[in-house]
């Protein structure tokens, strides 16, 4: 265990033990590692698994949702007694969850939801993701105080949960705000590169003078934005300002350098209150609620950024 695991397993030390978990094997299908974000979940579903003692099997799908098909069907073949996945799409899952239901192997969803039937899957353990999407829109309309406003958006990957519902919780936060208008919105599919590249070419297209807004589906696409609008000769947090989501150290970095103006805290912790379920499922059949939703949180100029940076850093992301 390297140094920042340390931290990271002390931390979640402090949480309360649940029943003891031994001899469980449980799958985990992860979506890859496009974020920030997504690498600290990885880091902490694997802590929480070993502070159980759960033989973990992971698997990286590196973005494509036939990987994780094949990774379900192969946990299923291996009779394994639980399943985690974070669905890189909304559709397509339901041939896959079937079997794991006629396996009768318990399906727990990580940070994003499904377009299934949700008998096929035990619980869904995920922020409110409309949700995200309307607290940054409002920062923003309360920012803008009626004055005029030109928005870009930087979109998450095409056809994913969050993508689809940040766009709308956003979109219903601006709706009846003449002022604010959506002039382009486009996937960086949740990436730092994509960001750069989308945003630069908003840049051209607009001219940076006529942007008066950015909003990111992510911490990452935002800090990618950020040096293309350096980049540009622009000053990012100032003359365009920047909402994102996630809460990820390198947002809260930028919003203490003035260089980013908001963020929206999503918790890499998923696998906390998805073992939980899952171990308490696993020992007397307690059923979870469908829907185990994580908290959602603010973050602005307003909070001492500089130190919570150094306090996330520490703990492992
Ligand atoms: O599903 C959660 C999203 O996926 C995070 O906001 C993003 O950073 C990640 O890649």
């Amino acid at each position: 265990m390297n140094i920042k695991s340390t931290l990271l397993a002390s931390v979640l030390a402090l949480a309360p033990l649940a029943a003891p978990a031994a001899d469980l094997t449980i799958g985990f299908s992860q979506i890859g590692s496009e974020s920030g974000w997504r690498a600290a979940e990885t880091t902490v579903t694997k802590l929480e698994a070993e502070k159980r003692g759960i033989n973990l099997k992971f698997a990286d799908a590196q973005q494509k949702q036939e990987n994780q098909i094949k990774a379900l069907r192969s946990f299923i073949a291996q009779g394994v007694d639980a399943i985690l996945i974070a669905p890189v799409v909304a559709t397509g899952w339901d041939e896959v969850l079937e079997e794991a239901k006629e396996a009768k192997i318990p399906v727990v969803l990580l940070d994003r939801t499904v377009d299934a039937p949700d008998d096929l899957y035990l619980t869904a353990v995920t922020s409110d993701l409309v949700h995200e999407g309307t607290v940054a829109g409002q920062w923003l309309v309360d920012e803008v105080a009626g004055a005029d406003c030109r928005v870009v958006e930087l979109q998450g990957t095409t056809g994913s949960s969050p993508a689809i519902d940040r766009k709308n919780g956003f979109e219903k936060a601006l709706a009846g705000n003449a002022n604010l208008e959506i002039v382009r919105s486009q996937t960086g599919d949740f990436t730092r590169s994509q960001g750069k590249v989308v945003m630069e070419a908003f840049l051209k297209a607009e001219g940076g003078e006529n942007i008066c807004a950015l909003y990111a589906h992510n911490d990452d696409m935002a800090v990618g934005a950020i040096q293309a609008i350096k980049e540009a000769g622009l000053k990012p947090g100032v003359d365009i300002k920047i909402v994102a989501i996630d809460a990820v150290p390198d947002a809260h970095l930028a919003i203490a350098n003035g260089e980013m103006n908001a963020t929206i805290e999503l918790t890499p912790n998923m696998a906390g209150p998805a073992l939980d379920a899952l171990e308490a499922f696993l020992a007397d059949g307690t059923m979870p609620p469908k829907w185990i939703q994580t908290e959602s949180k603010l973050f602005t100029a307003a909070d001492d950024n500089q130190s919570i940076y150094e306090m996330k850093k520490g703990l492992g992301y």
